[in-house]
């Protein structure tokens, strides 16, 4: 188990999102991430049902972890994450985050996370409320905000992120919590900083630092490294 602490003085943490990884060469790509200053890899996990797309499973998970030591978030965009729960843990990811719109409940899943030993996150759709994960906030590690539809990479930021991120860190801040807000859809250095004003502590960037012809220079960027 690898996690991070909150971040300080402004700063943020940058998790390279896998899914614009160059899925031949993972480990150049890995290795380049973490040689420019990535924090976490997020992984995105698609079922081509809760989301209109496919992508990987804890098979995949399990070769990424042989590949790095940084911590690992499973970002699970599938109907029934309480069926995987294990495989994934098995397969060696620090971190699950389901989505709050899974049809099923989503109390029993977080806590089948925690009884596996892992970091527990909820991800909410630009459509869905932060009301909605009001009765969760005090027993998660963390909540990652879409600001795109699920789904694909390459979208466009969609700015009803900023008032969430605002709200969970008023109400981290009055209740005396300890999540991490994460951000994920369309960030570069403009919205990353939006976010990171508004108080996002994790930011997930996928085709815009995979794009980049100098990563150690837009992590820096995004994560406010002196
Ligand atoms: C979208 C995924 C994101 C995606 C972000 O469903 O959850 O993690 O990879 O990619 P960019 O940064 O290209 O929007
Ligand atoms: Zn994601």
């Amino acid at each position: 188990m690898n996690w991070l602490p909150r971040p300080v003085n402004g700063r943020a943490h940058v998790a390279p999102s896998l899914l614009s990884a160059d899925f031949a060469d993972l480990r150049s790509d890995i290795d380049s991430m973490t040689a420019a200053g990535a924090d976490l890899l997020h992984l995105d996990i698609m079922d081509g049902h809760f989301v209109p797309n496919l992508t990987f499973g804890p098979f995949i998970c399990r070769a990424i972890r042989a590949l790095t030591e940084l911590p690992l978030d499973a970002h699970l965009m599938i109907t029934h994450p309480e069926r995987y729960l294990d495989s994934f843990a098995e397969a060696g990811v620090d971190a699950i985050t389901i989505h709050e719109e899974i049809p099923g409940e989503v109390g029993p899943v977080l806590d089948r996370i925690r009884t596996l030993g892992l970091k527990r996150g909820i991800s909410l759709r630009p459509g869905t409320p932060v009301e909605k994960i009001l009765g969760w906030l005090d027993r998660l590690d963390l909540v990652l905000v879409m600001s795109v539809e699920p789904g694909f990479g390459g979208q466009k930021f969609d700015a009803s992120a900023i008032d969430k991120i605002h709200d969970l860190a008023d109400r981290r801040r009055q209740e005396g919590l300890d999540f991490l807000i994460s951000v994920d859809g369309g960030i570069n250095d403009e919205t990353g900083a939006l976010c990171r004003t508004a108080g996002a502590d994790i930011l997930v960037s996928g085709s815009w630092l995979f794009g980049a012809t100098d990563r150690a220079d837009r992590i820096a960027l995004l994560g406010q490294r002196a």
